[in-house]
This record gives C-alpha cells, structure tokens and sequence, in this order.
C-alpha cells in the first residue's frame, strides 16, 4: 500500500480534490498553539508525503516526520529535500527525542489494525512528548458515520497528464475496505491502470479517547475538522 504509483500522483489527486495543505497545517497549529502557547517542535506521524510538514515548517521552529512507505517518502523529498522524513511504524517507533506536538492526519491512524494496535500507537506518541505536550489525531469514520457502499471519483487535469480515481467503500467487520481504482494517461507515456486495496479501522469514538486516556492524555473530540470526520486533541499535562 502507498507504493510508488500511488506515492508518485498523490499530491497532484489531493490537491485536484480540493485539499488545501496550508489551511489544514494552519488550523491544527492554531489549536495547538492555543492549548501550549510555546510549541515550537512538532513530529507529524504517518506524513506520507510531507505536504502538512512543508506548512508546518513555516509554523514551528522545529518538524519532522515520519511515514511507513519510503516510496511516500520519496516522493516528498523530491518536492522537499530539506525536511526530515524518518521511514517508521507509528505503532513501534523510538525517535530518541521529544517534541511539543504531535500530529497524525487524514484518517492515517485508521492503518492501526486492532485496539491493541491502537493503544501502541498512543504509547508511542506519549513517549515522544515533551511535559504539556499536545496531540491531534484525525480520525477515520466512526462505525455509525461510515457509508458502507460510498462511491466516488474525480479526473485531475494537469499539464500534459489527465489522472482519473474512483473508489468503492465497503465495511468488512470492524474495518471497511476501500477499493480505488486509477488511470493515468500521459502526453509521453501513454496510458497505464493499476488499483489500491486499503483496509482502514472503524474504531468507536470510544476506542479513540480510551486510548488517548490509557496513553496518559486527556481528550476532547471537536466536530468538523479538515475532512468532516473531526479531530481529537490531547494534552500530556
Ligand atoms: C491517508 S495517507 C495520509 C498521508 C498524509 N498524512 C496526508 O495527509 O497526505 C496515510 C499514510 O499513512 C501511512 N501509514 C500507514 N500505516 C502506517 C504505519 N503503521 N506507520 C506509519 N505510517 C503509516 C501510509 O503510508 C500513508 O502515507
């Protein structure tokens, strides 16, 4: 998953999609900042391709991420040398520093398979904060949110290139699986398909804030956030 193709297109479909990096990047650092006035180092978990970390970078005198996929990686350091991008598991990692936010957006902590997993993954970011450290977590459909059976699809026109996606969602257990398909049709090299299967966590409102509370933090969930599905925010007083 997040392999090259996918890795290679990713921003040029979010940005056709209407994703706004900057605005995301400053309102999360608006909430942080107002909850720990002197944030100045954030780590943003999962940050495929570093488009919330170049914003960041302009917001905080200290950022760096980390994200599984090196081909994710890659991609953003083609458009970003300068940002650190350490390849880890957000449910196992050790970075051997701390910082004073912590950032894991568009639904990524929904990779985490199970509670357990879940549980491991807030463990993590606790051992990286600093005292009055905060946390902010997007998360993916709760299971009463979710559309089993949504479907969607957007063609990107860029220069040269036309980039068509379209996706299926269906809820299998305690996941959902999202199916999408893509066409890439190149000025020079023609056209070529390839598919992504993703199987993302349905975890309750619940699960997410006991997590957090295991985890040492306290949470509140706020209604809307960047792509509807709200965010949760957690200090490590
Ligand atoms: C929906 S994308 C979001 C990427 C980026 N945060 C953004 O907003 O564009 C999910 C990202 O989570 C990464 N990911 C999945 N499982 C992970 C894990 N266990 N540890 C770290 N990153 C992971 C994927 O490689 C992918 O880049």
């Amino acid at each position: 998953m997040y392999d090259s193709e996918v890795a290679e297109i990713w921003d040029t479909i979010y940005r056709g999609r209407g994703r706004d990096y900057a605005a995301e990047a400053q309102g999360v650092a608006r909430l942080i900042h107002e909850r720990h006035p002197d944030a100045g180092s954030l780590l943003d978990v999962a940050c495929g391709t570093g488009e919330h970390l170049r914003h960041f970078d302009d917001l905080f005198d200290h950022v760096e991420g980390l994200e599984l996929s090196g081909d994710m990686i890659a991609a953003g350091r083609g458009r970003s040398p300068w940002l650190t991008m350490h390849q880890a598991d957000m449910r196992s990692f050790d970075l051997d520093r701390r910082f004073d936010a912590i950032t894991c957006l568009f639904s990524s902590i929904g990779h985490a398979r199970t509670p357990a997993e879940l549980d491991a993954t807030l463990a993590c970011f606790a051992a990286h904060l600093h005292p009055g450290g905060v946390v902010i977590v997007e998360p993916w459909w709760f299971p009463e949110t979710f559309a089993d059976g949504y479907v969607t699809g957007d063609v990107i026109h860029t220069d040269g290139r036309v980039i068509g996606r379209v996706s299926h969602s269906s809820r299998e257990g305690a996941a959902s699986r999202v199916s999408a398909h893509f066409t890439v049709a190149d000025a020079e090299a023609g056209l070529r398909h390839f598919t992504e299967e993703l199987i993302i966590s349905l975890f309750t409102r619940e699960q997410y804030e006991a997590a957090f509370r295991r985890a040492g933090g306290t949470v509140e969930y706020l209604d809307g956030g960047p792509s509807g599905r709200g965010l949760f925010v957690g200090v490590w007083r």
